[in-house]
């Protein structure tokens, strides 16, 4: 029986992997982790450890004696909390991520997944079809963490032979958990908005494209690579991994399609700094030559499934 802790369980892409590792492996045979307990039923059906992911001897203590085929250490501050609290930022960071290599190294665990983002890029980096071997140049603390981890993961493969693996998320969106604190967060709150016929002020300006992702491909994508053969993952520090690219406009143009009074402003605040520095799409092509990547879901098919998961969401919230 596969054992699988996931550390961060309670984040946006903590509920919606364990959810998705649940329904693989059972209930049963998945472990879930955080600071605070995850909103969800669901969630809370798979045994859960209140665990601080930088407490090395709590982590330590957790991490041998559970013997986990694989953990999913995903604890970490996105980037525009990271930049209100740069040095707390670091530090879960880098401990959490380093405690769990650290129980790699032991051999208590066999395989570990760590994400990354396209925070590592910046002002240096091209900003159309980033290829998998770009220039780093993060500007935000969360970016710098991310950079660093990606060398910390690819020295422990090397030095050690631990099997960790690694995606360079875009921004995620899907409709079973909220996120925080990231500078692509507008992309599920404007869905929200939108179904309440509410108008929605972006925090990012009109033509701001980023790299986006819906969260079922990113989770599916995340459990093929956790699935693939040792020797197929050739990226040791993180893959690009692509999805769509679009601007707030192109989303609300979208959400038009079907909502054709939804009103969008614009009110760019400090996270458009960070959103500028991001390039506007990736080449994933490593992904896609060493374990078969390719995303499903393209704006117009995310806009359709938002619309009608938030709506529903809301009429039971409302009910
Ligand atoms: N979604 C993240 C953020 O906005 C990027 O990885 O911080």
């Amino acid at each position: 029986m596969s054992k699988t802790l996931v550390i961060g369980a309670s984040g946006q892409l903590g509920i919606e992997l364990v959810l998705a590792l649940q329904a693989k492996h059972g209930v049963g045979s998945v472990h879930v982790a955080d600071i605070r307990v995850p909103e969800n039923e669901q969630v809370l059906k798979s045994y859960f450890l209140h665990l601080d992911a930088t407490d090395e001897e709590t982590m330590t203590k957790v991490l041998e004696e559970g013997r986990y085929v694989e953990v999913y250490q995903l604890a970490a501050m996105l980037s525009a909390t990271g930049e209100k609290k740069p040095l707390a930022a670091w530090d879960l960071n880098m401990k959490s991520l380093l405690n769990v290599l650290e129980a790699a190294r032991e051999g208590w665990i066999e395989r570990v997944f760590w994400p990354s983002s396209i925070a590592v890029f910046g002002p240096g980096t091209q900003k159309k079809n980033v290829p998998q071997d770009a220039l780093l140049d993060p500007t935000t603390v969360y970016g710098i963490s991310k950079q660093s981890g990606e060398y910390w993961c690819r020295y422990y493969h090397e030095k050690f032979g631990v099997d960790v693996r690694s995606l360079r998320y875009p921004g995620l969106i899907g409709h079973r958990s909220n996120p925080g604190g990231g500078t692509t967060d507008y992309a599920v709150e404007i869905y929200n908005f939108a179904v309440q016929d509410l108008p929605y002020s972006c925090f990012l300006k009109a033509d701001q494209a980023l790299p986006m992702m819906f969260m079922d491909d990113a989770v599916r994508g995340t459990l093929e690579l956790m699935a693939a053969p040792r020797d197929s993952i050739r990226v040791r520090t993180s893959y690009n991994f692509s999805g769509m690219s679009f601007s707030p406009a192109e989303v609300g143009e979208s959400i038009r399609q079907h909502l054709p009074e939804f009103a969008l402003e614009y009110a760019p605040d400090h996270r458009q700094d960070i959103a500028s520095s991001w390039p506007e799409s990736l080449d994933d092509s490593a992904a896609l030559h060493d374990w078969a990547w390719e995303s499903r879901i393209d704006l117009s098919e995310m806009t359709k499934v938002m619309l009608e998961a938030c709506r529903a969401k809301t009429i039971h919230t409302t009910s």
